[in-house]
């Protein structure tokens, strides 16, 4: 090997090293929404995350300044901040993982459908530039109605000639969160040690924790299961009437964003059995979406997960579920082949 040739490559090496360690690829996070009450949070725990060499925090307004304040944290990933519509295309450029919480969250007495106006119209315009300027990312898609704005995207991204069923998630790592502390609670058990698979969408009853595959198991009496299960499904409204009109989960929702990922990251990177529940195009019910268990790996979704024994409660709860959540995905689907 040439002299010169070997010392650009050892600075290079070096360079690298300063940078990243070696065994970590380099991997580009992008955040769209990043300036909002989930956005920033999301943006701190994505910074703490070494697995990030690039956070890319991007926002219509104001995410100069998210920018240069996380950048500051003495952690691995270089940070910039992008906004407005004319900086997206930087923002996406090279992005492994897109996460989206773009939009409005709700107001008490509020749906997530009752946002279906607003946030599909910002939905679409970002798939559209996702499959524009970073078609291979993995989607992770936090914009309510989920229900709705995952079947947006799909269709936005089979108009490109760019959809791949296994990068497009919605994320309901929320209510999995909700329902282990819930669970823990009633259970009494170490909430860190807790499992509990949720499925089905992400509204109302549309939300089914799978209680009888809890563990640790605890044989909880069917009225505190069924009482568990409408906390879990009412867990948004709950934090949306306490903060009173002023938004609806951002901290816990954070944190349950940079859980999932941080899952997406470890599957693209290679890391064995990584399963987290999400919200996917599916073929374990009658629905063309469902959230289940997802077995994570390098190019995204590597296994829909089936559902597992159902008790009767929750077979109930599935055959109430479907219609609903029928109606937000074809809605969704509608609004995409539309406009
Ligand atoms: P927020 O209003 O505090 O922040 C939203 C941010 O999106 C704002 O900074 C806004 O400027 C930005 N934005 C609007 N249009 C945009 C565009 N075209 N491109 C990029 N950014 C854009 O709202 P918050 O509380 O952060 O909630 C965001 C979304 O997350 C809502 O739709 C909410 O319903 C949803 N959400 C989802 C949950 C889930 O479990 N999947 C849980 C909680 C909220």
């Amino acid at each position: 090997m040439r002299p010169s040739i070997s010392i650009a490559r050892s600075v290079h090496r070096v360079a690298r090293r300063s940078y990243s360690s070696a065994s970590v690829p380099e991997r580009k996070v992008a955040v769209l929404g990043a300036a909002g009450g989930i956005g920033q949070p999301l943006a701190l725990l994505m910074k703490l995350n070494p697995l990030v060499s690039h956070l890319s925090l991007y926002d219509i307004a104001g995410t100069p300044g998210v920018a240069a304040d996380v950048s500051h944290i003495n952690t691995r990933s270089e940070v910039k901040g992008y906004a407005g519509e004319e900086q997206l295309a930087q923002a996406l450029e090279g992005a492994d993982v897109v996460i989206i919480p773009a939009g409005v969250p709700r107001k008490p007495g509020m749906t997530r459908d009752d946002l279906f106006n607003i946030n599909a119209g910002i939905v679409k315009g970002l798939t559209t530039a996702i499959a524009k300027y970073c078609p291979n990312a993995l989607i992770n898609m936090i914009s309510n109605p989920v229900n709705s704005t995952v079947p947006i995207a799909a269709e936005v991204l089979k108009k490109a000639g760019k959809y791949d069923e296994k990068r497009l998630f919605g994320v309901t790592t929320l209510d999995v969160v909700r329902a282990k502390t819930f669970y823990a609670g009633k259970a009494n058990a170490n909430v860190a040690e807790v499992n509990v698979p949720v499925v089905g969408g992400h509204a109302g009853i549309t939300i089914l924790p799978l209680f009888s595959q809890a563990t640790p198991t605890a044989n909880l009496p069917h009225d505190v299961i069924k009482a568990l299960t409408k906390r879990t499904q009412d867990g948004g409204t709950e934090v949306v009437e306490a903060k009173a009109g002023k938004g609806s989960a951002t901290l816990s929702m954070a944190y349950a964003g940079a859980i999932f990922a941080d899952a997406c990251l470890k599957g693209l990177n290679g890391v064995p059995d990584v399963v987290e529940c999400s919200f996917v195009q599916s073929s374990i019910t009658e629905l063309p979406f469902f959230a289940s268990k997802v077995r994570l790996g390098k190019n995204g979704v590597e296994e829909v997960l089936g559902l597992g024994n159902l008790s009767d409660f929750e077979q109930e709860g599935l055959q109430s579920l479907i219609p609903e959540l029928k109606s937000s995905i074809e809605k969704g689907i509608k609004f995409a082949n539309q406009s």
